[in-house]
C-alpha cells in the first residue's frame, strides 16, 4: 500500500547524530520506496516558539535543508519546503486549536520539559506547538510520520484532534489519523557526556553530541572523549543494562551499521574499549563526514537551496490550501 509520509525538523542549529539516526535516515529510507509519497518540512514556525536570533534564522533554515539534501533527500522524489512559506499551516493550527482541549495540551511532557520551572514565562506558542504540528500532518492526509521517540505523545495528540474533528463535524475519516514510525531499537540517542540525557541541540557542551557539520577530527575526538565506565566490554545483553553510556555507544554503532545489539556485543566481546571506540569513530567518519562535507558544499550556493524551498513550498501550498478550505467548509464557513 502506498504511504503518505510527512515529517519535520526544526531549524534551530546544531543538527546532530540523534536527529540523523532518529529521523532523517528514516526519511531517506522511506523515499527509496517509489510507492511512498514523501513530504519533508523545515518547521521554522515551530523554531520561533523559543527565542531565535533573526540574524541566524535564515542560515539555520538553509543548514537544515542542506542536511536533508546531503543525507540523501531528493527534491525530485520528495517535496522539501519550509513551513513559514505555506500560510495554510498556521491557519489550520487555528482551526484545529478550537477542537483540541486544554486538558490534552496540559499533559504534554515536552512543554513541561522545555518550559522548565517558570511556565508563566514560556511563550504561548510553545504551549500550542503540538497543535501546529497536528496541522502540519493533517493538512497532507499523512498516513505515516517518521519521528524520534520524544514526539510520540504529539502524534497521539494529533490522532485525538483528528478523531474529535471527525466526530464533532460528523465526517468519518475526513481527517486521517496518522501512524507514528518510530525506530524500534535505539530510538533515543543519548548525550556522549551522560548516557541518561538525550543528545540535544541545546546542550551547552558541544562534546555531548556529534554535529552533522563536524569534521573528521571533531568526530574522532568526541568519540575518544565520550564518557565510559571502567568495566570490561560486556559478554552479553544482561551485562550491559546498567551501563547507560556503553548502551548508547553500542546503540549508535548498531544503528549506523543496521545490525542488532547482539551482533555488536559479539563482535567486540573480549576486546578492549579503545578498540571499540576506534571502530566506532571509523564508521562515524565513514557515514557522517561525507554528509558534513556535502552540507558545507551546498551552503555555498544559497540560491540553489532557496529555490528548492520555494518550489517545494508552491507544491505543498496546493495540497495544504485545499485541505484547509475543506476543513473550513466542514466547520460551516
Ligand atoms: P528537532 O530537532 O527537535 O526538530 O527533532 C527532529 C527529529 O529528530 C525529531 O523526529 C526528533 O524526535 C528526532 N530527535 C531529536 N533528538 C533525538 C535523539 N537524541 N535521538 C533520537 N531522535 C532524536
Ligand atoms: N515537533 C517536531 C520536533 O521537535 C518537529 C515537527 C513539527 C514535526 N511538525 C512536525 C515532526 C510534523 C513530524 C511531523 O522534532
Amino acid at each position: 500500500m502506498s504511504k503518505k509520509i510527512f515529517s519535520g525538523v526544526q531549524p534551530t542549529g546544531n543538527l546532530h547524530l540523534g536527529n540523523y539516526l532518529g529521523a532523517i535516515k528514516k526519511f531517506v529510507d522511506l523515499q527509496k520506496d517509489i510507492k511512498n509519497n514523501c513530504i519533508y518540512c523545515v518547521v521554522d514556525l515551530h523554531a520561533i516558539t523559543v527565542k531565535q536570533d533573526p540574524k541566524f534564522l535564515k542560515k539555520n533554515i538553509r543548514e537544515t535543508t542542506a542536511a536533508f539534501l546531503a543525507s540523501g533527500l531528493d527534491p525530485k522524489k520528495s517535496i522539501i519546503f519550509n513551513q513559514s512559506m505555506v500560510s495554510s499551516h498556521a491557519e489550520g493550527a487555528w482551526l484545529l486549536g478550537c477542537v483540541a482541549r486544554m486538558g490534552w495540551l496540559n499533559r504534554m511532557t515536552q512543554f513541561k520539559e522545555k518550559a522548565g520551572k517558570d511556565k508563566e514565562k514560556a511563550s504561548v506558542g510553545l504551549y500550542i506547538y503540538p497543535i501546529l504540528m497536528a496541522s502540519d500532518i493533517l493538512l497532507y492526509d499523512a498516513t505515516h510520520v517518521p519521528v524520534g521517540e520524544d514526539q510520540k505523545q504529539h502524534l497521539e495528540l494529533t490522532r485525538d484532534i483528528a478523531q474529535k474533528f471527525n466526530s464533532d463535524f460528523n465526517c468519518p475519516n475526513f481527517l486521517i489519523t496518522p501512524e507514528p514510525l518510530i525506530q524500534e531499537n535505539f530510538s533515543r540517542i543519548m548525550s556522549l557526556k551522560d548516557g541518561t540525557k538525550k543528545m540535544s541541540k541545546s546542550d551547552p557542551s558541544d562534546q555531548s553530541r556529534i554535529n552533522l557539520t563536524d569534521d573528521k577530527d571533531q568526530i574522532v575526538n568526541k568519540i575518544k572523549r565520550a564518557k565510559t565506565d571502567s568495566a570490561q566490554l560486556p559478554q552479553n545483553d544482561n551485562d550491559i543494562i546498567k551501563r547507560p553510556e556503553l548502551v548508547n555507544l553500542y546503540g549508535i554503532f548498531s544503528s549506523i551499521q543496521n545490525q542488532n545489539l547482539n551482533k555488536t556485543i559479539n563482535d567486540f566481546r573480549g576486546k578492549n574499549f579503545s578498540e571499540f571506540k576506534n571502530n566506532l569513530a571509523d564508521i562515524l567518519v565513514e557515514k557522517i563526514y561525507p554528509i558534513s562535507n556535502e552540507i558545507k558544499k551546498l551552503l555555498k550556493d544559497e540560491k540553489y537551496i532557496d529555490n528548492i524551498l520555494k518550489t517545494g513550498s508552491i507544491e505543498a501550498e496546493k495540497i495544504a490550501r485545499k485541505k484547509v478550505n475543506d476543513i473550513k467548509q466542514k466547520i460551516g464557513f
